[in-house]
């Protein structure tokens, strides 16, 4: 069964029959089946669905909680030519039902830790970079739960896929566009890869 289908099954059926699915075996089954899908169908994303992606995106834990997250949501594709100009990866962007850009704030305002009491000031959030990963990995998590397909294309620190869209979409200085995301409805099968390693996994020593 996969992720879509148990979490559609839990959704329902009564508390009784709820009951024997196990939420282990259906968080295991979306994360061990998440994959990347290069191919979309065109169709549009429902809002409220979209909604829920981007909800699992913030949902990401981050350091201090900051929170750097700005999240993007392309639909209007007469303006991808220009927000990603040279990009690679554009036919996946121009296929798919929408594109999110994940951005990152990479700075905050708060007092220092030096001095918890004193004036708010603007600082460098140094982890900016782990939280936008795990929000990333969320939204991907999310599409697969929901039957759609996603890639995480890379943006930074590549200037040539950053700077069209810092230009074209007038981000502020401290933003930065982290990863794009094509989701769609995909139009080819596509299989998880079996990554398990245990030699990878060292216990107690290396
Ligand atoms: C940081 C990062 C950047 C990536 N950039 C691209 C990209 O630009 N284009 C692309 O087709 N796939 C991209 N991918 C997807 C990887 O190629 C893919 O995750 C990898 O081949 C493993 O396959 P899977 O996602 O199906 O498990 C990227 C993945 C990550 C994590």
């Amino acid at each position: 069964m996969t992720a879509a289908a148990a979490m559609m099954l839990a959704a329902c059926c009564n508390k009784q029959e709820t009951a024997t699915v196990d939420p282990a075996d259906v968080v295991m089954q979306n994360i061990l089946s998440r994959k990347s899908v290069r191919s979309y169908t065109g169709d549009t994303i429902p809002a409220a669905v979209m909604e829920n992606l981007l909800k699992a995106a913030m949902a990401a834990p981050s350091g201090r909680d900051l929170r750097p997250w700005q999240m993007v949501v392309m639909t209007d594709k007469s303006l991808y030519e220009t927000v990603f100009e040279g990009n690679f990866n554009m036919q996946k962007f121009m296929e798919s039902g929408a594109v999110v850009i994940l951005c990152a704030d990479t700075t905050f305002t708060a007092p220092t830790r030096e001095d918890p009491d004193g004036p708010a000031v603007t600082q460098v959030n140094h982890l900016w970079r782990d939280d936008m990963g795990a929000a990333t990995e969320n939204l991907l998590l999310a599409v697969e739960a929901y039957g759609l397909g996603a890639c995480w294309t890379a943006c930074y620190p590549y200037p040539d896929r950053m700077d069209p869209i810092k230009k074209a979409l007038q981000l502020p200085p401290t933003v930065v566009p982290y990863a794009v995301v094509p989701i769609g409805y995909p139009a080819t099968e596509n299989q998880p890869k079996d990554k398990w390693d245990p030699s990878r996994v060292h216990y107690n020593r290396w």
